[in-house]
Order: C-alpha cells, then structure tokens, then sequence
C-alpha cells in the first residue's frame, strides 16, 4: 500500500513516515523519520502492495546492524550522506566558509508528496526540506519516480547566513544492494565515444570526472552496477546518469561496512560557487534506472524520454548532410546537384554543414562571424534554399554558436568576449576560442545572430557544433572559473532561441558526440554519435548510445564506400543496413556514385521509411549471443505484432557455421512469420561458392510461436566479418493473445 499523501503541503520532521513510490515495475521505499535527511530503504524491482505495518518491517529487516569500533547507532546513508551521521564514505555536500561549515548535519523540516508532469501523475515526486541552523544552509531534495519506472533526484542548497559559503561538491547518492558485482561504464575519444568498459565492483571509490567543459567522449554515459555476470536479458542491474553538459562526477563506491551506492553531481570548479546570503545552487538530475538485464534498464529510459512533451513525434526525415560530401567546398551548382541526387533516393532533409559564413573556407577562420558569406554565397542561401525546399526538402543548417575563430571579425571587435583564466590566452584547440556566454553582450550578439538568421532564412533545423574542450575557461576580466556559468548559459540560449523559433529542430553535435546527455537532450532533438560512420564502429556506438537514449534520437548516416576516419571500405548494404537502426542519414558525395549504387540506396531508403515507426516506438532488445563474432540487435512494436532484427557479424566466428540465436522480446504464446527482409536479405551462404546456403533462408522464411522462436531460435546464416543481414517477424495469429 503506498503511503498516504499527508493532508498538508508539509508535515512535521518527527511523524514516522516510509514513503513508498512504485511505478513502471519499480519500487523506491524512502525513510523519512525522524530528524536525519531521507534514504532509500529499497530501488529496485517493484515490491507490490505493502501495508504501512510491513514497510516499516521492510526497513527493520534489511536495516545494518551497528558494528564495533565505529559509531555506535547504525549509520545512515542518505541521499546525501553526511559524516555528521556516521559516513565515511563519499560525503554528499562538501564546502565551507572560510574553514568552518565543513560538516554538515541537517535536520530536516519538512516533506511533501507531489504529483508531477503532462498528466498530473507521470511522476510521482517526494520533496524534503532540511536546515543546518550552525553551518546556516538548507536544503531541498527532490526524488521522481516516472512511470516508466525512471527515477531521478537532484539538490537545491541555499545559503542563510552571512558571508560566503563556498561550495566544492554536492553529489546524490543512490544505494545499490550488495548482490551487485561488476560495474560498467564508458569511455571514449573522436571517432570511438561510448566505448564500454567492464570491472569488478570491489571495495574502494570509483570517480568518473569530466573535467573538458562539454559532456565529453569519455563521459561515464550510464554507470551500471549488476549482478554477476548481467547482461542484456539477465541480472539485476542499476544505472545512473549524470545529466549535465558541463563538468560532471559519476561515481560507483562500496565500503567496508557493506554499504554501495552509485552517485553523480557537477564537477565544479575552486571557486564556482560561493553562495551569498539567500542565493541558491541546484545540482544537475541524477537520472537512475533498474533493470532485470540492460534491456530493461534501458526500455525504462527510453519509455521515460518518450513520454517527453517536447520528444519528436514526427517521422524522423531521412537527412542529406553536406560535411563528407563536400567539406568546404561550398557551391550553389554543386551542392543543388547534390540536393537533386539526394531527394531521388528520398532525402527529406538537406543539411549544410559547416563553411557557408564570414571567412570560413576551412577550419581556421571565421567563427563567431554568423553572417552568410558573400564570397561563397554572393546571392545569400536564399537560392540553394530554394532549390532544396523545391526538391520537397526541408533545409538545415550548420552553427557553432560558443565558439570564435581568433581570426574572426568577432574576436577582433571583442578579444574581452573569449574565455581566459586571467591574462594569458587560453591554448587553442582547431584553432578556436570559446566565447563567455555569462558576458550579456556576448549572449545577446549570438542570440541575435541565430535569431536574424532564422528569421531571414527558410530554416528547419539547426545542427548545434560545439568543437573544443573547455581550457583555462574563465571570465575575462576577473579571471574566474567559468564552466558552470558557460554551461547554463548554454541551456539559457538553446531555450530563448526554441521560444522563438519552436518549429525549428535541433541536433546536439560536439566534435561527433561528445555532448550526449539528458539535459542537453531537454533542448534538442536529436544527437550525432560520432564523427565516425564507419558502419563497422557504428555497431558499438549505436548500441551503447542506446543504451540510454532511444533510436529516433541517434543520428546514423550512410556515409562513402570509404569510410574518411578509418579508411574501411564496407559495401553499401553493410553501411545503409547499419545506420537504419538509428535516425537515418546520408553523408556522402552522392554525385560520385554509380546508377546502381543510387538505386539500392533508394531501397534502403525505402525500407527506413516503412519501418521508422517500428523502429522509433517500438522496444529495443539485443541477444546474448554465445558467438562474439555475431551481434543480434532487434526492435518488437510494443503490442508484439512485429519485430525488425538485424544479424551483423562483428568478425570472424570461431564456429563454421555459426550456431543458433534466440529472438528476444517477442509475445511468446503468439505465432509469427519469420522472414530475411530486403534489401537487407544477402545472406553470403547463399553464394555459390560457400555450398548450398541455409535452409529456412528462403522468401517465405519461417512460422514459429514467439516462444520457440525466444528459446530454440533460428541458425545464424554463415556471414562474411561486417556484413549484416535483417529479419522481419509478423504475427500471423488473427488477433493478440495477450503478450507475456
Ligand atoms: C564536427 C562535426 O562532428 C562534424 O560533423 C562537422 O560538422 C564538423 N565539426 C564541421 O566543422
């Protein structure tokens, strides 16, 4: 039975209270008695209805014992453990005022029960007041159980007393039991982001900083704790997310008293934040998920971004993005030849990518200056616009708005507008500065640019760059570190420029991805995942990209025969049948492919068409494949009527030929037709040379129920390395059974 709702806004500290919130087959049961900040008794899977009596019993039963020779009552870890009740561990709040107020102990003053969000109870919320009369501080902690089962919680600190409080950290704790065994997180660089790796959960603190001012390739993404052995269909495993696009902390820690818990917060700066009397900082959302196997960790993120308002809900158009086709090399006859090319295999939407303004003919000039270039564009865009919005596309357009070329007419009229840490200039990166958003000026003059050109031009989305990291970034003038203030000015632009401009999308692109994250995600539409569309790489990326972000939000473009980044040369079906499982796009000189090449493409494009909204609010499952060679990566629509699965060999199997794999997610009392889906239907058994091919790939495939098909499976057709091949499941019973 869930707690009842107190009949006020607030209640009390000293009323006996266990807060029960219970969605989308999670349960989180908080302990709010008494004076000490709230914990979390249980996260994890849903505990069903529990009477008051017995929640009380819950937390007596799985409540540690006091040990010797440490404090003598059982400590409690709240969501911002404090050493003040026992922990020493990983402290939530650390900061000071001039030496004193270094341990806080708060008392809290107050709770409430919310319901939040679209509906009045997408969420429901637990709010808790505290006070720390000594160190004069209070704070308010917000927990959110979403019905996807998503939880999230962040820290508002408010300072009431005089002088300053300065603040070093203030990170989230959430405790994961102690059957967790291994971690996983990820790191990354240009050309590789979201690389998992994979450790033993022992004792001991594991940090993952972002200190590169953006989210970074090698952001911790989702840090997991699981069980023994998870994997995507098996274990319990938690994850959190750090939600944030500055300087980031996510952080795994077990202690030897037996205690475990994933945390996350800002990475601040020495002297970011210094709260005066009445002023109040807000830590980033630590988004948290359960899953039984990461499937279901991620189905929850995915169902929770989805119920967004503002989630695109449009088919995802197929783009045409101009930067591997041309680079530079901007002309109207030529890229309108490309737009002609794109929309006859069904482009939908023309992106032109960076170098269209001021001096930029490469990389090493002009940023900062956001007007249309007259030496490239001696007419405006008005014309290449035209033609594209003729071939029925929609036009985009490439910024990179934080960012100034020192060789710029910007960073001549203002060299005061570019982030440095006093005096001396910060290192370049790719030749380029960053500009202080947190100076007004400056603020408005991007704004005022991005505004114009939105105004004057008929533009459909922006693909946002942000190509450096953040060095020595502080205000110029004082000196002062400047990443926090960088960052929410970020979110403050992207937001006054979508009030003003709501139909126009936007896409979250850093150097490829290294800005993924879900606050940057409450402002833009989709995210590019890598600069590498090397198809063969993509699997990786696109799978742990995934993991907490749904299809319809990766970008994942076709790119040359030739990948630019890695030199791998892959065949078109290898590269198109890859990039559908994501936001498709084309990022290629479609002028130099062949009649045929163009043709097929068409078909792949075809195919992304008919099954984009599959793929797009269906659930995502991948195998557990005993071949490492194979990866089996699939969608089932949520009703169990169809699926798309794609076969992709990674490399060469040990086994020849390769075993059988089982097909996950499907509605096991159901019956389906299995079939190889075209274009994407070449098995390479079936050449000649490699014997008489396997036996069911056929036209007509198979008809199996769901659960033979999830047991016994099918035989992996034999594949050279970095081909994939692609299964359509439909259900042939007349009507659904009820599914699971
Ligand atoms: C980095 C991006 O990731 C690329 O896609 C491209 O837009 C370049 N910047 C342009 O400079």
């Amino acid at each position: 039975m869930v707690a009842a709702l107190p009949a006020d806004d607030a209640v009390p500290a000293n009323v006996p209270e266990l807060v029960h919130l219970s969605a989308g087959g999670v349960s989180v049961l908080l302990d709010v008695r008494g004076a000490q900040l709230p914990a979390v008794v249980h996260w994890g899977a849903a505990l069903g209805e529990l009477p008051a009596g017995q929640l009380a019993e819950l937390a007596l039963a799985t409540a540690a014992q006091p040990i010797g020779f440490s404090v003598d009552a059982p400590v409690r870890v709240s969501l911002v453990p404090e050493q003040s009740a026992g922990w020493l561990g990983h402290p939530g709040l650390s900061g000071h005022r001039d030496g004193r107020a270094w341990s806080p102990a708060f008392a809290v003053t107050g709770w409430r029960r919310e319901p939040r969000g679209r509906a009045a109870d997408t969420a429901d919320a637990l709010v808790v007041t505290a006070r720390d009369d000594a160190a004069e501080l209070e704070l308010e902690l917000e927990v959110e159980l979403h019905v996807s089962g998503v939880l999230r919680t962040r820290a508002h600190l408010s300072s009431t007393g005089e002088g300053t409080y300065w603040l070093d950290q203030l990170t989230v704790l959430l405790p994961v039991p102690e059957e967790t065994a291994e971690l996983l997180d990820f790191t990354g660089h240009h050309l590789r982001e979201r690389s998992p790796q994979r450790t033993a959960f022992t004792h001991g603190l594991r940090v993952r900083e972002n200190r590169t001012g953006r989210t970074g390739f090698d952001a911790a993404h989702v840090l997991c704790a699981g069980t023994a052995g998870f994997a995507n269909r098996s274990g319990r495993v938690w994850g959190v997310h750090t939600a944030f696009s500055g300087g980031a902390r996510t952080l795994a820690e077990r202690t030897f008293h037996g205690r475990s818990a994933l945390g996350g917060g800002e990475l601040l700066l020495p002297g970011e934040i210094g709260l005066s009397r009445g002023q109040t900082y807000t830590t980033p959302w630590l988004y948290g998920s359960f899953g039984e196997g990461l499937d279901e960790l991620s189905g929850r993120f995915h169902a929770y971004l989805r119920s967004r308002t503002g989630h695109p809900r449009s088919p995802r158009p197929v783009v045409v993005n101009t930067w591997e086709a041309v680079y530079f090399d901007h002309d109207l006859a030529g890229l309108s030849d490309l737009a002609r090319k794109a929309a006859s295999v069904g482009a939908e939407r023309f992106v032109l990518d960076d170098g269209w303004f001021g001096s930029r003919r490469d990389d090493t000039s002009g940023l900062g200056d956001w007007v249309v270039s007259p030496q490239v564009w001696p007419q405006g865009l008005g014309p290449l616009i035209d033609v594209v919005r003729g071939l029925g596309m929609e036009f985009g357009l490439w910024v990179e708005p934080e960012m100034v070329n020192p060789d710029s007419d910007l960073a001549r009229a203002h060299p005061d507008w570019i982030m440095a840490a006093g005096d001396r200039v910060s290192p370049p990166a790719r030749s380029q500065q960053v500009l202080d958003l947190a100076n007004p000026d400056a603020f408005a003059y991007v704004l005022g640019r991005l505004d114009a050109l939105l105004r004057e031009n008929a533009i459909s989305y922006l693909k946002w760059d942000h190509n450096r990291d953040l060095v020595d970034a502080g205000h110029p003038g004082n000196g002062r570190a400047g990443v926090h203030d960088q960052t929410l000015a970020l979110y403050r632009l992207l937001d006054e420029l979508r009030a003003r401009h709501p139909s126009v999308e936007v896409e979250s692109c850093s150097s490829g991805g290294a800005r993924v994250d879900l606050e940057i995600l409450q402002r833009t539409d989709r995210v590019w995942a890598s600069d590498c569309i090397d198809a063969h790489e993509r699997v990786g990326i696109q799978r742990w990209t995934s993991l907490l972000l749904p299809l319809e939000l990766i970008g994942a473009h076709v790119g040359a025969p030739r990948s630019h980044t890695t030199r791998r040369e892959l065949p078109l079906d290898v590269r198109a049948a890859t990039a559908i499982w994501g936001h498709l796009g084309i990022e290629w000189d479609l002028r130099t492919a062949t009649p045929e090449e163009l043709d097929r493409l068409a078909q792949w494009i075809a195919l992304y068409k008919e099954v984009r909204g599959l793929l797009h609010s269906g659930v995502l499952v991948h195998g557990d494949l005993s071949d490492p060679a194979y990866d089996l990566t699939g969608v089932v629509a949520a009703d169990g009527t169809q699926a798309l699965y794609a076969i992709t060999a990674t490399a060469t199997s040990a086994s020849y030929p390769p075993g059988s794999a089982a097909l996950p997610g499907l509605d096991q009392a159901r019956t389906y037709r299995v079939r190889p889906q075209p274009p994407g239907d070449v098995a390479d058994s079936n050449a000649a040379d490699w014997g008489a091919g396997l036996p069911w790939w056929t036209p007509q495939g198979l008809e199996l129920s769901g659960r033979a098909l999830a047991t016994a499976g099918v035989r992996l057709p034999v594949l050279y390395p970095d081909r994939v091949v692609l299964l359509r499941v439909t259900a042939v019973d007349p009507q659904g059974v009820s599914r699971r």
